[in-house]
């Protein structure tokens, strides 16, 4: 049994009193909170280890122990996802980089195109754009519903023969619209195109199974995870990672660099190697493993399910003030643990919504995001227009959170659409 309460106090975050004021942190989907377990793996690093990791770099003990716990938390990643080997799995800064060295190192001709749609984050969609600006070939955007969920017929509609991938959000930062990911697989193979599912907001919350999906590689973003910034992981199944060019070049990648005759030759390194060019974040991939480590022990689905309880209640609380317009689909069940909305009345905006979470109630600062989430042709196609400053108000929640919370949120909100009379 998960005791909640004592997951709570691994947060010393939501332990103290911040400008006089409890904390109700609703904005983990853009950053989760760290457990001290997280810290304390970092802190062994930095403490008692400092040194090189890296196959056959730093042999001495302190060089061979930071290896050993970087690949072990390799391992735990592998683990996490389901994924065949440790091998398959790529550390990366964040799930931003994930997608960029997939598109950069991307074997791809000019008559072949990329699919993507209109809800993904600007990181699953950009990195594909410049892509194809650089070789001439296409990128098309299947539209999402305006609900945000997966438009199927557009999707068959777009992708063909020479599609060489598809990059596709599993769960919606903007909507928390849960994206049919079996389906877009096995259409894509159809076609013979790879599939990169962006995790960010999929894994952190749920069992995320990739050998079963079939999904040919993905992003992760640990520090949604309970992690530290700055380190992300890319999955990718083997056969595919060795189709790819190099990204980065350096240190840590090569086998050799022969030089004869006026001319060095390069012998890189298979993967994961292959791509992590330069001294790493070892302290951040212990942090990593630890976040795993502590995500593991309370179990997937037991997050999945207390989550899925408050942001039923959430949902359905907003949409009972009928002052709100919410994005995305309206049954829980197809949504992640987040809710985006924003006024209907246009006496106050987005940013006034946040604004007076954080400032203006009594004895809580409630703390979420405002702005366009990084997602801004879903929001064109649905009227709100971010190069006019419009936008949306996100509440996103984490294991850490409690319905008291999602009471008090709900009590206050009542009393700001008030003011919107
Ligand atoms: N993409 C992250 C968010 O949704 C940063 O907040």
């Amino acid at each position: 049994m998960v005791v909640w309460a004592r997951i709570r106090k691994d947060f010393p975050v939501l332990n103290q009193l911040y400008e006089g004021k409890s904390l109700i942190y609703f904005d983990s989907a853009c950053m989760a909170l760290k457990p001290v377990q997280v810290w304390e793996a970092m802190e062994y690093y930095y403490k008692y280890l400092g040194a090189c990791g890296g196959a056959g770099r730093s042999t001495h003990s302190l060089g061979v122990e930071t290896s050993q716990l970087t690949e072990e938390a390799r391992v735990k990643i592998a683990s996490f996802i389901n994924a065949r080997s440790q091998n398959e799995i790529i550390w990366t800064r964040n799930a931003t980089e994930g997608m960029n060295i997939i598109a950069a190192t991307l074997p791809i001709e000019k008559d072949q195109n990329i699919v993507t749609t209109s809800l993904e984050h600007h990181s699953g969609m950009l990195p594909f754009f410049k892509k194809c600006q650089e070789v001439g070939c296409e990128l098309r955007l299947v539209d999402a519903k305006p609900d945000g969920t997966f438009d199927a017929a557009d999707f068959e509609e777009k992708i063909d023969d020479k599609t060489k991938i598809v990059s596709f959000v599993h769960a919606s930062n903007l909507t928390g619209t849960i994206a049919p990911l079996e389906d877009v697989v096995k259409i894509s193979h159809e076609h013979g195109a790879w599939v990169v599912s962006d995790e960010a907001q999929f894994a952190p919350h749920n069992k995320l199974d990739v050998k079963k999906l079939d999904v040919d590689f993905s992003v992760l973003s640990i520090h949604k995870a309970c992690g530290p910034t700055g380190i992300g992981a890319l999955y990718g199944k083997y056969e595919l990672l060795e189709q790819l060019d190099m990204f980065l070049v350096g240190g840590d990648v090569i086998e050799d660099v022969v030089y004869e005759n006026g001319k060095i030759t390069p012998k890189y390194l298979p993967p994961p190697h292959k791509f992590e060019a330069g001294l790493q974040n070892y302290g951040g991939m212990m942090g990593a493993g630890a976040a795993i480590d502590y995500l593991q022990k309370i179990g997937m689905e037991n997050v999945h399910n207390r989550e899925q309880s408050f942001s039923k209640r959430l949902l359905e609380g907003i949409l009972e003030l009928e002052k709100f317009e919410v994005l995305g689909p309206l049954d829980y069940k197809q949504r992640a643990a987040l809710v985006s909305f924003r006024p209907k009345s246009d006496v106050m905006n987005h940013n006034d919504v946040t604004e007076y979470f954080n400032d203006m109630i009594p004895h809580h600062k409630i703390l979420m995001r405002s702005g366009n989430m990084c997602v801004h042709p879903f929001q064109y196609q649905i009227g709100i227009n971010p190069g006019k400053g419009e936008g949306i108000t996100r509440a996103s929640l984490y294991i850490y959170n409690t319905m008291d919370e999602v009471e008090i949120f709900l009590t206050e909100l009542e009393n700001f659409a008030k003011a919107l009379d």
